[in-house]
């Protein structure tokens, strides 16, 4: 079964030998447990339980089976109090016991726990699952749980197997569903097509670099185009990363996975848009006709960008692909990016940066993300930082002399292609867990996708 599947992680049917969960608020939990039984209160001390958001406590009964399941929840963060459940409790079906059975939240988090990719390993851990009370959307949680598994599995899939005709591949998958085709622009054809910049940074693999592109939607409707970065492998180019630094670079699609987990989820969800999705696909690898430091690009809207570093190579395959998203005058352009090392110096890997030319997006951003418990955090587009990427020989360096401020370069490179009537939002994601969290396993994680398909609802649904 695909990670995809939702019924993998809940049922609707109800079953009367189903495990009780009982959400109980860290806050409230002394008042809770006096009023429980001896036995109840004798155990919680026995087992040494501590009231911390998302831990479990088990209670057996005389025969010492699971009889009852209790869980802390933390109030602002509720969403999470069920996120380590899954896969925690003995496989068997389990419902939420009231209060909070009709909260939906909680149902997104006990499913974004219970995802585990499990491509490579011989054995599956057999899953519990949660019964799906009828209050609650079932396709609102349907496409949440559906639109992350999708960017966890592109971004875990190992280089070998997530080259750009793949990224390719995934895409047309789940378009299928929605009657779509993508299209694509494959290795010399970018030549001929106007995409230079896509093609000089893809062309040293033996894996074509590539533009992906589909559209959905219903010509009235204002028109949302997302780009989404698709480096397969970023080793560096001829300015090679080292060991560390290119450990985890098999998740440098990352953004593209992005692009395509809220796409499926505007499409999902019916949105009122008109949506375009632009992926520029391409291994960053190493050969004798790979671009050097020093060479000089002529872009798809004709400015000429000088390589100061091969690494910098995200900020170079997006440029061309923003300039085709402009061309079509959309509403809003959201683009996506594992770009810059800079961006998790300033605010660690757990929050997106953003960055933005459009006051109202922001706000509306940060509310979204408020909301829904998917932390995200403006950085400034300071227009003072770009004297950093003057060139002496063409237009635009595409990257700075100096590491200090780096995400904002790099935002600043690609405001450059952005035209200023055009409203833009950037996102610079880690893509990765680092750690696993209630809800949030180790490995690929969609982050900000939650912020921005909120965001989306809340402007264009009337
Ligand atoms: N893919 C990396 C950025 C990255 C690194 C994202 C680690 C998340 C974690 C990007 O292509 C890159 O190599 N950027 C360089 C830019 C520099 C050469 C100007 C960086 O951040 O060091
Ligand atoms: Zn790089
Ligand atoms: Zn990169």
């Amino acid at each position: 079964m695909s990670n995809t599947d939702l019924m993998q992680y809940f049922y609707t049917q109800e079953d009367i030998n189903s495990i009780p969960i009982n959400v109980v608020l860290k806050s409230e939990f002394s008042t809770w447990k006096k009023n429980q039984s001896e036995y109840l209160q004798n155990w919680i001390e026995t087992s040494q339980f501590k009231a911390k958001p998302s831990n479990i406590l088990s209670i057996p009964n005389a025969q010492g089976e699971l009889n009852t399941v209790v869980v802390i929840a933390d109030a602002k963060n509720i969403i999470w109090c069920l996120g380590t459940c899954a896969k925690q409790l003995p496989a068997g079906n389990y419902h939420i016991a009231s209060p909070h059975k009709n909260n939906d939240k909680i149902y997104l988090g006990w499913g974004l726990g219970a995802y585990q990719y499990r491509q490579y390993k011989k054995s599956k851990q057999k899953l519990c699952k949660l019964h799906i009370s009828e209050s609650i959307d079932q396709n609102q949680l349907a496409t949440l749980v559906q639109a992350i598994a999708i960017v966890r599995d592109m971004v875990n899939a190992p280089a070998s197997d997530m080259m750009p005709q793949q990224i390719a591949e995934q895409c047309q998958t789940f378009v299928k569903e929605f009657g779509l085709t993508i299209s694509e622009c494959v290795g010399n054809d970018l030549i001929k097509e106007n995409f230079p910049v896509i093609h000089a940074v893809g062309r040293a693999s033996v894996h074509e670099p590539r533009l992906i592109e589909f559209n959905w939607g219903n010509a009235k409707h204002p028109k949302v185009s997302l780009v989404g970065k698709g480096v397969s492998f970023d080793s560096g180019g001829l300015d090679i990363k080292n060991a560390q630094g290119m450990r985890l670079m098999k998740k440098d699609m990352g953004g593209a996975a992005h692009v395509a987990g809220i796409a499926l989820a505007i499409m999902k969800l019916n949105l009122p848009i008109q949506l375009q999705v632009l992926i520029p696909a391409v291994e960053n690898a190493i050969s004798a006709n790979a671009f050097r430091p020093g060479d000089v690009l002529t872009s798809r809207c004709g400015k000429t960008i000088e390589i100061d570093n091969t690494d910098a190579e995200g900020r170079l395959i997006l440029c061309d692909a923003i300039t085709k998203a402009v061309e079509d005058n959309p509403d809003l352009l959201i683009d996506f990016a594992t770009l810059t090392g800079a961006a998790r110096i300033a605010l660690g890997t757990e929050v997106p940066a953003f960055f933005t030319n459009d006051d109202d997006s922001a706000a509306e951003l940060m509310q979204a993300s408020e909301a829904v418990n998917d932390p995200i955090w403006q950085l400034p587009l300071h227009k003072a930082y770009r004297y950093m990427l003057d060139s002496d020989i063409a237009d635009i360096c595409n990257s700075a002399a100096s590491g200090y401020g780096g995400a904002i370069t790099a935002a600043l490179y690609l405001n450059e292609f952005v035209p200023v009537e055009t409203k833009w939002i950037h996102f610079d994601v880690m893509a990765y867990n680092m750690r696993a969290r209630a809800g949030r396993p180790k490995g690929g994680e969609a982050m900000g996708l939650r912020a921005v398909v909120e965001f989306l609802q809340q402007r264009y649904v009337a």
